[in-house]
């Protein structure tokens, strides 16, 4: 599909059929998740995918409780990473070397300067800079399952402390941020499905400076 047409497409459905995503569609989702920008292309995060009933049943619970938790087919937790450590700069830097052939030690300027900008943050400000990069991910997970015509529900509504003991988040060094509900729309039973799209005209979003 087209991307504007896709993007005209896709809204955030309430209410879903429980249709299965086939496995090409769903990777097809986690690829372009893989694929997306991230500030210093750290991706400071990981996204958990539930394909589990039971489990779907447990996080609905958790999640005010919205249908598309359970009505739909998959259910992708975007979890930041917490209490970063130079460690995992130094691992980011070592993927870079292995996949551009070249040495660890020629990118010891670039590693300084990664963590000397991460680590002169607080702690919260890092854990709110790693939730920000997640949720660039989240943009492109929802773009691309509107291309692949997969009704996708991103969701920030859930209790997300009770979600990380539920998934030992915190054990993993991770926090939960948004929900991502794949699956199939029921336009029987969500009159949003046929409700016009409301966005700020073209005028009031962009200052344009020629
Ligand atoms: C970060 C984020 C969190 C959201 N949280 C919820 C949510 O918890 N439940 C829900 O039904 N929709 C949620 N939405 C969907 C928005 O309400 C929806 O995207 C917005 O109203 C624009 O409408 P549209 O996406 O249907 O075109 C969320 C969207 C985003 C981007």
């Amino acid at each position: 599909m087209e991307l504007i047409d896709a993007m005209n497409w896709r809204y955030a459905a309430k209410k879903m059929n429980g249709q299965r995503v086939s496995p090409e569609k769903i990777d097809t989702i986690l690829e372009a998740i893989r694929l997306s920008a991230s500030s210093v292309g750290l991706q400071p995060y990981t996204v958990l995918v539930i394909d589990n009933h039971e489990l779907k049943g447990r996080i609905h619970e958790l999640a005010c409780p919205q249908p598309q938790v359970v009505e739909g087919s998959h259910l992708l937790v975007f979890a930041s990473w917490t209490g970063m450590n130079a460690t995992q700069v130094d691992d980011y830097m070592k993927l870079v070397a292995e996949t551009r052939g070249v040495t660890v030690e020629s990118l010891t300027p670039f590693a300084d300067s990664v963590k000397g900008n991460l680590f002169s943050k607080t702690e919260e400000e890092l854990n709110n800079w790693a939730a920000r990069q997640s949720y660039i991910a989240l943009g492109s997970a929802l773009i691309a399952a509107a291309t692949e015509q997969v009704d996708a529900t991103p969701m920030e509504g859930f209790n997300a402390e009770a979600l990380d003991a539920l998934l030992d988040l915190p054990a993993k060094g991770l926090h939960s941020v948004s929900l991502l509900a794949l699956g199939y729309r029921d336009a029987t039973k969500d009159f949003l499905s046929s409700a016009p799209k409301v966005r700020r005209a073209r005028k009031d979003l962009f200052i344009e400076l020629a």
